[in-house]
Parts: C-alpha cells; sequence; structure tokens
C-alpha cells in the first residue's frame, strides 16, 4: 500500500491566479473541500502568507498526508476529515461565518487510485471497496451483491452514462449467483464479457463507465456536491472567490446550474433596474468551463478530463445594471474555453 504516493494538482496556476484577488490579503480563510495531498493548498499557502486554509477530506488517508506535507504551516492549517457536505457545520466549529475563497478539485486522488487497497481502479486487482471514508457502511462489493437488477442498471445509466447498462446489471446479476462477486478484476472481466464485442474495440477499458458509476453510487458523489456548491456559495464574503474542479460531465453540471442560478438576475423581463432581492450574488469568472492546456494534458494525463469553472460574489450593496449580469470578471481567460 503506498499511501504516499503523490498527486499532481490540476491547473494549478488557474487555480492560484483566479483565487489570489480574493485571499492574498490578511486574515484570508480558504475552504479547500477536497484537500487531497494538499497540492493546492500548498501552492496557495505559499503565495499568500496571511492565508489560512480550513482542509477537508474524508479519507482519513488524505487527512494524514497532508497533516505531514503541511507540517511547516500547521499554525494556518485547520484540517477536518468529514465530507464536503459538511461545509456550514464545519465553518461553525471554526468559528467563521463568511470565507475568501473555496476550492472544490473533484473525484479520486491519484494515491487512492493508484493504492490496490482500495478498489477504486479496474486496471489492479484489489477488493471491490471504493469507499473515500473507510468508516462508512456501504462498499462496491454491496452494491454489486446486493442491489437488485433494475437498481443496478439505473446506476449504470444515470451515473457511468453506460450504454449497455441492462446487459450489464443482469450479467452481473448472474454471475453473482454462481458466486459472490469480491474483486475488482472479476467484475471488469464480467462488464467485458456482458458488451458487445464490437463495443469492446472503441472508447478506452470497457469497465470504465461501470467503475466511475459504482464509485459515485458508494460516496453518495451526486448528492453530496448537490448540497456542497450551494452551502460554499452561502459561505462567500463579498468579493470570495470559488472554483470547482470536475472531472465528468454529470458533476460539471450541477457545479454549472449552482453557479449560473446564483449569477443571474431574476427581476422580471422588462423591468427597467434589477429589484433589490433579484440581483445576482455571483458574477462568473469563466466562459464556460476551462480545460487544461496541451503542456499540461501532456504532462499529466489524469487532467485530461478537467473542467473548470470559477465565480466571485459580487460586493454587498453593489449596484449591477441588467446588462452586466453574469458578466465576465476582470480575470484573463484561460487556455481554453468550452
Ligand atoms: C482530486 S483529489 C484532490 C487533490 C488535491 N487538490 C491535491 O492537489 O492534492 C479529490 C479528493 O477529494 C476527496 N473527496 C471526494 N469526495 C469527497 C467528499 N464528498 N467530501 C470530502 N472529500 C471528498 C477524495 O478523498 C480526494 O482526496
Amino acid at each position: 500500500m503506498n499511501t504516499a504516493a503523490a498527486h499532481v494538482p490540476v491547473m494549478p496556476d488557474r487555480v492560484r491566479a483566479i483565487l489570489a484577488p480574493a485571499i492574498d490579503g490578511p486574515g484570508a480563510v480558504l475552504i479547500d473541500a477536497t484537500l487531497g495531498r494538499a497540492g493546492h493548498t500548498r501552492a496557495l499557502l505559499a503565495d499568500n502568507p496571511g492565508l489560512t486554509v480550513i482542509g477537508i477530506d474524508a479519507d482519513e488517508s488524505a487527512i494524514d498526508e497532508s497533516r505531514r506535507l503541511l507540517a511547516t504551516e500547521l499554525n494556518r492549517v485547520h484540517l477536518v476529515q468529514a465530507t464536503y457536505d459538511q461545509i456550514a457545520a464545519i465553518l461553525i466549529d471554526f468559528g467563521r461565518e463568511t470565507v475568501q475563497g473555496v476550492l472544490f478539485d473533484l473525484g479520486v486522488s491519484s494515491p487512492q487510485l493508484d493504492d490496490p487497497g482500495r478498489g477504486f481502479s479496474y486496471a489492479q486487482d484489489a477488493p471491490l471497496d471504493m469507499r473515500m471514508d473507510r468508516s462508512q457502511q456501504l462498499t462496491a462489493a454491496e452494491v454489486v451483491n446486493t442491489y437488485p437488477a433494475d437498481g443496478l442498471a439505473r446506476i449504470l445509466r444515470d451515473y457511468g452514462e453506460e450504454r449497455f447498462a441492462r446487459r450489464i446489471a443482469d450479467a452481473v446479476v448472474q454471475e453473482r449467483s454462481r458466486e459472490v462477486i469480491t474483486s475488482t478484476l472479476r467484475l471488469a472481466d464480467i462488464v467485458k464479457a456482458a458488451i458487445p464485442a464490437a463495443a469492446r474495440r472503441t472508447g478506452g477499458n470497457p469497465a470504465k463507465r461501470t467503475f466511475q458509476a459504482l464509485r459515485i453510487e458508494v460516496n453518495d458523489e451526486l448528492g453530496a456536491l448537490r448540497r456542497a456548491v450551494p452551502a460554499a456559495l452561502d459561505a462567500m464574503a463579498a468579493g470570495g472567490r470559488i472554483v470547482v474542479l470536475s472531472y465528468h460531465s454529470l458533476e460539471d453540471r450541477i457545479v454549472k446550474r449552482a453557479l449560473s442560478e446564483r449569477s443571474t438576475d431574476t427581476t422580471p423581463p422588462g423591468l427597467p433596474v434589477s429589484l433589490p432581492g433579484s440581483r445576482p450574488q455571483f458574477r462568473l469568472l469563466t466562459r464556460g468551463a476551462e480545460r487544461p492546456d496541451d503542456a499540461e494534458l501532456a504532462a499529466n494525463p489524469r487532467a485530461a478530463s478537467a473542467r473548470l469553472r470559477a465565480a466571485e460574489r459580487v460586493l454587498a450593496g453593489e449596484t449591477r445594471s441588467r446588462a452586466s449580469t453574469g458578466s465576465m470578471g476582470a480575470v484573463p481567460p484561460g487556455p481554453a474555453a468550452a
């Protein structure tokens, strides 16, 4: 087990540039909601000497390893093992109502993927686990061996966007009646055998979408994100900035919707001025979703699916003309917009 393995932070320069104006002052606080191996946090602490970071991760080994990696900075770091939908309660414990920055870098870290004991990877044999928080009950093995075929098919379709969800679910149910499915490679083989031969030749490993779907189910990833982004937006001080890195379209859709809802003026059409209470609380800092540039993709293939979105809380009492609703901030555009 290699829990000390490295994780290369994704789009680090872009994250730093966007957050800098919000967190460079004395007393600034940033929530890193997905601390991982503290790659982004270490860079942000180095850039901003007055910054304190509340680092959250569901995974105990991420917290332990970050405590080691941040050993010289522990006076300005507050580490919490929790899921990120607990942001409001964590802030109360910390004695703050608002923060200047929030970062979400969603999904799995390289050490989690590379640690065969965690069961996240279809490329190496391991127990079917996939829990970010290993104190929780539900594992991938339990999903695979106990969910009815309909439930499995729905998960594979909704969370994996898997075309052959029904075939795979039926194959899983048939195989598990012969012998309980306990290992990642056995599941990967069942998936491979269930899909048509022609489809096996395209789109990478055929088990990829099934593994993504199970991971999302086991960790309630989309539910947690739906609760966490609004809670994070509520916690932002005026001028505060949020950056979210997502790695698949289901996550990105939730983030896009949450940010654009809060960046939209809800004044009924036809009125000459925005009504108080209807004005947008945020302005978008990214046009569409930004992607890593070619140099980063060449150096870090795990950044390939990253999409970055960001927004800034507008100043309290700021009067905004309706024409500026949802407009871009003064952040120079990133390498690519999609
Ligand atoms: C991509 S990694 C973050 C890497 C980090 N930015 C770095 O540079 O080292 C994502 C992290 O989020 C954590 N995570 C995933 N879902 C979570 C949740 N619901 N609540 C808290 N942490 C979560 C994972 O355990 C993992 O450590």
